[in-house]
């Protein structure tokens, strides 16, 4: 007889001095809902909440910027500004009275900044119309976007300084976990890639120039983040593009950023240029797997991870410690309390919601 010995996915994963309840989390999910003042409103605290009260054990805010110059779009939260924390800090509270644990996500979205609302246009918003000019690595444009302003050393470090602040005011919100973006095609992204990188200076070159931002954001966050909180990085594993970053680059960084405070590399992949890739269920798991077992760190999987029985597949096979939901929870905001009757008879509704469970 097979023994019985319950869900990985509902048991629970310790990172630092943070226990996390379960390994069913809310991936980041940009909402472009705030007003050009970036403070979280009723929207973010509605859309967060709900998953709260879903069972999740950890949420991610979406890519909040560390500048107004960071943000993707004018409608996006920031955590550059006091009255930004303090708009964060119910949402926090609220997520943490139903028992659950959240992380914000800090981004600078470089030359991917300026964009509009995907609902009401498409592309680069002008300087004229309320956009801003982009500023990168190098002065190469992301396909469809206009040509950014190459950043200098000094500007480089006045970023690093706005990643620490953010950080500041992710302790005094409470926040759990801080995620670094370094995926998708947006700033830290756009040092790593060979393909936006072409800088001779410090912070370019080879490997080492490439990374080094990365490393140093790492190293200065953590000095202001308690030793205890998690610190997580979420990166492109592999840009699918020939010449670009690849998946022995994110293996060896993954080693390097855990020698300097990182728990743990949540592994997305693409976003640097415009490239097919071979979407399909669970495609970038073999990422997260690759990274946990030849960089020795925890990982995230993510990207069409839809199904209860695949979710507790990946975790119980140590293909990663944990998985991230996104659109799977948007269509249904209870997908984990539904995951842990599946999988385990185990009902978790909220205490106000008893009569589902009798049902
Ligand atoms: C509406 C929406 C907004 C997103 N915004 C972000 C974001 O702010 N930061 C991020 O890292 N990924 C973002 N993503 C990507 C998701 O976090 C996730 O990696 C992706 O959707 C694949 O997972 P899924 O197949 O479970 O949806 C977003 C995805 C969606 C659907």
């Amino acid at each position: 007889m097979t023994p019985d010995i319950g869900s990985v996915l509902f048991s629970p994963l310790t990172l630092g001095d943070v226990t996390f309840p379960n390994r069913a989390w809310i991936s980041p999910m940009c909402q472009y809902s705030a007003g050009a003042d970036g403070i979280p409103n009723n929207w973010h605290l509605v859309h967060l909440g709900q998953f709260a009260l879903g069972g999740t054990g950890l949420i991610l805010t979406e890519a909040t910027a560390v500048s107004p110059e960071g943000r993707l779009s004018p409608n996006d939260t920031g955590l550059w500004t006091d009255a930004q924390a303090a708009g964060w800090k119910p949402i926090v509270d609220f997520v943490h009275d139903q028992g659950t644990l959240i992380g914000v996500q800090l981004v600078h979205s470089g030359r991917k900044a300026s964009t509009s609302t995907p609902w009401t246009g498409t592309g680069y918003i002008m300087p004229a119309d309320g956009g801003w000019s982009t500023l990168a690595p190098s002065p190469i444009a992301f396909t469809g976007l206009p040509e950014p302003e190459e950043l200098t050393v000094s500007e480089i470090e006045r970023i690093i300084a706005d990643f620490v602040a953010a950080a500041r005011r992710a302790v005094q919100c409470g926040f759990d976990v801080i995620e670094l973006h370094a995926a998708h095609g947006y700033l830290l992204h756009q040092f790593l890639s060979p393909l936006s990188n072409q800088r001779t200076d410090l912070y370019g070159g080879d490997f080492e120039g490439r990374t080094r931002l990365l490393r140093e954001v790492v190293s200065a966050v953590r000095d202001v983040w308690a030793p205890g909180r998690p610190l997580f990085v979420r990166i492109s594993a592999t840009d699918w593009a020939e010449g670009g970053w690849t998946v022995e680059d994110t293996v060896r960084l993954s080693a390097e950023l855990k020698s300097i405070g990182v728990d743990l590399m949540d592994c997305s992949s693409g976003g640097i240029a415009r490239v097919p890739i071979p979407v399909g269920s669970g495609y970038q798991v073999p990422f997260a797997a690759r990274v946990r077992a030849d960089a020795g760190i925890a990982t995230s999987a993510v990207g069409l991870i839809t199904d209860a029985a695949q979710a507790e597949t990946i975790v119980r096979s140590g293909l990663a410690d944990a998985v991230m939901l996104g659109r799977a929870v948007l269509r249904e905001s209870h997908w984990v309390n539904l995951a842990a009757r599946q999988l385990r008879g185990d009902e978790r509704w909220p205490a106000q919601y008893g009569a589902v469970a009798s049902s």
